[in-house]
Order: structure tokens, then C-alpha cells, then sequence
């Protein structure tokens, strides 16, 4: 089973999955993490490149670097552990090059992004996939005192448009559940364990 989770920065993703990853062993139930972009030796080099701050990247080529970053990814950790019937969570997916790339970018057209993703999915489509709400002001509010990656130093029209993508991707697909931010990480996780817990393998 493939879960994602999505949203801005700050939105409480990775705090949610270390939550859900500790249930989930608690349950003996095998589970893989990776972040994207990264995951592998290869994606990790590639996030390198892709969020240093001194490298100007064209906005196609950074399409493509999240693509081939991607498909490392899925091709080497995914799939071999989907086949297991391990149950994977990924820290972003390919929404998040629909958000950032198509919406916010605007590189190339959404339906090119989203043939691109099909193929550095390899074919993959996630299960379910929590979206964390938040709004570009709390976001800002949550993260003033991190240093800002590449990506991050995007004005907050970017992120006004990288939330229009969300909110776009969530409106057109059923396995996105929005979810919100704002809530405390205890009664976040409750909302995801609500919707997982009736689909989850062996429970
Ligand atoms: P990261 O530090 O992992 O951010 P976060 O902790 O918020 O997930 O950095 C990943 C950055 O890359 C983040 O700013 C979102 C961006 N990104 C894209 O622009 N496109 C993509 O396809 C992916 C996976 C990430």
C-alpha cells in the first residue's frame, strides 16, 4: 500500500508520518519512509542540487530533476517493497511537481506535468493521499526562523499558487483527503488514523 502526504512547508507532514510510521510497527506492520526529493543515493545527490540556494535552475530542468530524482526513487525502494506487501509512505509525490512546477512555476502545462509524473512514477498512483491544509500566512509564521532552501525562498504569490494546486489536485481526485494544519499533531493524526485504519492490509 503507497501513502503520501503533501502540502507547504511547515504543514506538520513529517510529524505526522513519524506518528503513523510508530503505529504502524506498533502493529507489526512493515513500513518503508522516504522523503522526496531523496530516498536513494542517487536522489539524495539530486535534492543537492535541487534545493541549493547558489545553483539557478530552469524551470523545465527543475521538472526534470524532481522527475529523475522520483524515478530512481520509485524504480530502487518503492516497488521492490510495494511487491513485499510492505506498506511505503512518501514525504511529497508527484502532487507536489503538479503544485510547485505546474502551479507554481508554471514550467509547462499542468497536463504535461502530469504525463511526466506518469512516467517517473513508473506507472504508480498512491493509495491515499493526505493533503495538510494551511495557509501561506501560517506557513510563513511557522518556518521565520528556519534557514530557507532554494525552493523556500519563493515569494508568497508562489505559495499562493502552490496552494491553488493543492487545492486544485484535491477538488479533481478522490484518494486526496485534505486535512487540517492547524489542528494539534494528536488530533491530526486521529482524523488520518480515522480514514486508514478501515483500509490498512491484515487489520
Ligand atoms: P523539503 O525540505 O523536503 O521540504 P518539506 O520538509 O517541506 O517537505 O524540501 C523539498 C522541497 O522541494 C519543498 O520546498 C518542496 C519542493 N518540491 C518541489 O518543488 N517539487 C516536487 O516534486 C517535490 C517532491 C518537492
Amino acid at each position: 500500500m503507497l501513502i503520501t502526504f503533501e502540502g507547504i512547508d511547515g504543514s506538520g507532514k513529517s510529524t505526522q508520518i513519524q506518528i503513523l510510521k510508530d503505529k504502524l510497527e506498533a502493529l507489526s506492520i512493515e513500513v518503508s519512509v522516504f522523503r522526496e526529493p531523496g530516498g536513494t543515493d542517487l536522489s539524495e545527490m539530486v535534492r543537492g542540487m535541487l534545493l541549493n540556494p547558489e545553483i539557478e535552475i530552469d524551470s523545465v530542468t527543475e521538472l526534470l530533476l524532481f522527475s529523475s530524482a522520483r524515478s530512481q526513487l520509485v524504480a530502487e525502494k518503492v516497488i521492490p517493497r510495494l511487491k513485499e506487501n510492505q506498506v511505503v509512505i512518501l514525504d511529497r509525490f508527484y502532487d507536489s511537481t503538479v503544485a510547485y512546477q505546474g502551479y507554481g512555476r508554471e514550467s509547462v502545462p499542468i497536463q504535461d506535468i502530469k504525463e511526466i509524473n506518469h512516467i517517473a512514477a513508473h506507472g504508480l498512483i498512491p493509495d491515499i493521499t493526505f493533503y495538510i491544509r494551511l495557509s501561506q500566512q501560517e506557513s510563513a509564521r511557522r518556518t521565520l526562523h528556519l534557514q530557507k532552501d532554494r525552493m523556500e525562498r519563493a515569494g508568497d504569490s508562489f505559495f499562493n499558487r502552490v496552494i491553488e494546486g493543492f487545492e486544485a489536485l484535491a477538488e479533481s481526485e478522490s484518494r486526496i483527503y485534505p486535512m487540517d494544519g492547524t489542528l494539534t499533531s494528536e488530533q491530526l493524526h486521529d482524523q488520518i488514523w480515522g480514514v486508514l485504519e478501515p483500509v490498512l492490509p491484515g487489520t
